[in-house]
């Protein structure tokens, strides 16, 4: 068993589960995937996917051969040896980050089928979890089973490329043997692959997206100045980013970051430092910047409408970023829920979230294109920057809404256009 293009399995069929199994199969292997959601399961096999991603459904079809989904997790290890594990490990109330499932997965091993298996968490659980249940499943004997931890670097959107085109691919593990077999997996596609310990491979994820988060908060307070003394802070980044210290991604300054990944796994690493004696301060102010940034709209709308009340406000977008319908920590939800607490009537379109957005953000009236969203408002918001917003109909916009405002909240839209138009434009920091 193990040998490349042997079954791997999946367990865990949520949005990294989803994407990865298909890549692997696109790179040639067989992908057992399962799931508790035996709903789900049914609707994968016939063909439905339950989230958005793009080229996705494309490339699930292309590989529906390597592709099999059973709610059993018998199936899995009966005929993988590979088996990958990537449940969700939503944050408590604390921020600490929640593994029942995944602890769910381990108390099944006993009954499982013998033979050697190998583990590989894809999940993000705090740096310590992989030495802890490497150390559980030695004391227990449970059969023959190695630990590697091989942490997602996947953005929402872009996540095929992501796989197919990785920056870099970390693979942790105490059993050489066992990491070397996991990273023939990814051999084909001729990236610098990092062999380290557990918790080296587990912190590499959390630092990562600390730091992308780091540099979105520090810009958006660059953005904040700027408003104040007039400066862009546009092409301030773009000077900035010509410094290959620096870099130019991750600085573009808007209303802050969200998603299933930064927000949770900024406090996550807050707490982890916390729980182990040390207090991070740097990441207890790029939370709390971010937390600012989201509301920093409101004031914006007040400076040119005064009070909110009983005004009409269009937000142009609610993913919390373009080409997914994910809201998860979306700026939008409290973006929308602030301007609902001052009175505001919000109206809202989004190109995929609507169908997710009743449940998400209450008492929006939800419209199904920008028009109808801006008709009667005193503001339009841009939220999220999908691509059909960079040709905003501004004519029409102009004679539907009661005032000609609109509050650019990720810098996307052309000023010189826009107040063309006859609009007054207010972006972040420029
Ligand atoms: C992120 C990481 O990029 C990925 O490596 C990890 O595996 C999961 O978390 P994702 O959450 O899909 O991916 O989105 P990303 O594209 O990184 O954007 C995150 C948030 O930051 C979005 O809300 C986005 O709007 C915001 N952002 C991003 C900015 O505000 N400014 C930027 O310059 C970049």
């Amino acid at each position: 068993m193990g040998s490349e293009k042997e079954k791997i399995g999946m367990i865990g069929i949520g949005y990294v589960g989803l994407v990865t199994a298909t890549c692997l199969a696109e790179l040639g292997n067989r992908v057992v995937c399962m799931d508790i959601d035996a709903v789900k399961i049914e609707s994968l096999k016939n063909g439905e996917i339950p989230i958005f991603e793009p080229g996705l459904a494309e490339l699930i079809e292309k590989n529906r051969e390597r592709l099999d989904f059973t709610a059993a997790l018998e199936d899995v290890f009966k005929q993988c040896e590979i088996v990958f594990i990537a449940v969700d490990t939503p944050p408590t109330f604390t921020g600490d980050a929640d593994l029942s499932r995944v602890f769910a997965v381990m108390s099944s091993l006993p009954g499982m089928p013998d033979g050697h298996h190998i583990l590989v968490m894809k999940s993000t659980v705090p740096v310590g979890t992989g030495g802890k249940i490497s150390g559980e499943l030695n004391r227990q004997k449970i059969g023959s089973i190695d630990y590697v931890s091989n942490p997602e670097f996947l953005r929402e959107g872009s996540a095929i490329g992501d796989f197919l085109n990785p920056d870099r691919i970390v693979i942790g593990s105490q059993a050489p043997e066992a990491g070397e077999k996991v990273a023939r997996l990814y051999r084909k596609l001729d990236k610098p692959i990092l062999m380290t310990g557990l918790a080296t491979a587990e912190m590499i994820k959390y630092a990562s997206n600390a730091f992308l988060a780091t540099k979105i908060s520090f810009i958006n307070e660059i953005a904040n100045v700027c408003d104040e003394i007039g400066a862009d802070v546009s092409v301030v980044a773009e000077g900035m980013g010509y410094d290959q210290r620096i870099g130019d991604s991750f600085l573009n300054a808007g209303i802050g970051f969200g998603g299933s990944c930064f927000p949770k796994d900024v406090t996550a690493l807050k707490q982890i430092a916390g729980n182990s004696g040390y207090h991070f301060q740097l990441l207890t102010a790029v939370i709390e910047v971010n937390e600012l940034q989201k509301r920093r709209v409101v004031n914006k709308l007040k400076k040119h409408l005064g009070t909110l009340t009983d005004k009409t406000i269009a937000l142009l977008g609610l993913a919390f970023k373009p080409n997914t319908n994910d809201l998860r920590e979306a700026s939008s939800i409290v973006l929308a829920s602030r301007l609902l607490g001052d009175g505001a009537y919000v109206k809202a379109y989004d190109p995929v979230a609507i169908p997710d957005a009743a449940r998400a953000v209450r008492g929006v009236l939800l419209c199904d294109d920008v028009l109808s969203a801006v008709d009667g408002s005193d503001a339009a918001v841009l939220v999220t920057e999908w691509d059909e917003f960079a040709e905003l109909p501004l004519a029409e916009m102009k004679q539907r809404m009661r005032h000609p405002l609109i509050i650019d909240g990720r810098n996307f839209l052309d000023p010189d256009k826009i107040r063309a138009a006859g609009f007054t434009y207010e972006g972040i920091g420029r």
